[in-house]
């Protein structure tokens, strides 16, 4: 059962979703969390910035792995997914960064690097906190429609309109790579909490289908309904269409 939670304001979901992953890092502060990028998680990533400047929140003992990573990019590429945490979040916290992975989207053999990402989960001790954000057609981390639910790190082919969405972070469409290397369905699953943040009326119609629709390979967020500890944090457009 997906717990709904929505709010007002972004600023307010952002809040909302920072102490919910604070209260996880005090209560275990070598707490493994699984970071997601995009837009709708930055508001959360600032407020735990402000939570380590002013609060004392300790991220020292943290281990972080990242949903997915674009193929072809170099991590040092501006449009990279690990220049995001770098920029978004762990250069302003005392994360230790040999401990923040994020799938490498240049590895020569990208088979054996997504089996050893997931090793390196399990070796962990698996994800405690997971934080998801949902694409436009329903995608969690890059598993498009037609994902296996039981689908694990490998590399995917990006949809159009994922391309179309995403095209704003680069300088043209045609920067945006066609692929990319996603933590699967599964893998995601298997971490013992998540929360997946998302606002705006463009994000309305998955978050619909995503927790009122059949669970389909068609919108993988609707996986997440056999997730024991699942909470959506909302705001108030992203929930508009949810018969609550
Ligand atoms: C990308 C990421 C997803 C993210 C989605 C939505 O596809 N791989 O993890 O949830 O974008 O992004 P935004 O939050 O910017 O709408």
């Amino acid at each position: 059962m997906i717990q709904i939670h929505t709010y007002d304001s972004y600023e307010d979901l952002s809040k909302h979703a920072a102490q919910l992953v604070s209260d996880q890092i005090r209560m275990k502060p070598d707490s493994v969390l699984g970071l997601a990028t995009g837009s709708s998680p930055v508001g959360l990533y600032k407020e735990l910035i402000r939570m380590h400047q002013e609060e004392d929140l300790d991220f020292a003992n943290v281990t972080s792995f990242n949903l997915d990573e674009y193929l072809g990019l170099n991590p040092e590429h501006a449009q990279s997914y690990r220049t995001f945490m770098n920029q978004n979040l762990f250069d302003h916290i005392n994360i230790e960064i040999v401990r923040t992975h994020v799938p490498s989207g240049i590895a020569e053999d990208i088979a054996a690097m997504a089996l050893s990402y997931e090793k390196a989960i399990h070796n962990a001790g698996g994800i405690d906190l997971q934080i998801l954000g949902i694409g436009s057609d329903g995608h969690i981390a890059f598993n498009e429609p037609g994902s296996a639910l039981d689908s694990r790190t490998r590399v995917v082919d990006l949809e159009e309109q994922t391309i179309r969405d995403n095209a704003r972070f680069f300088e043209s469409i045609d920067d945006v790579p066609r692929q990319a290397i996603t933590m699967g369905v599964g893998t995601i699953l298997e971490a013992r909490e998540i929360i997946l943040v998302a606002n705006g009326e463009g994000k309305s119609a998955a978050v619909s289908d995503a927790v009122q629709g059949d669970v389909s390979t068609q919108c993988t967020a609707s996986a997440l309904q056999n997730h024991s500890k699942i909470t959506f944090i909302l705001d108030k457009a992203a929930a508009a269409r949810l018969n609550i």
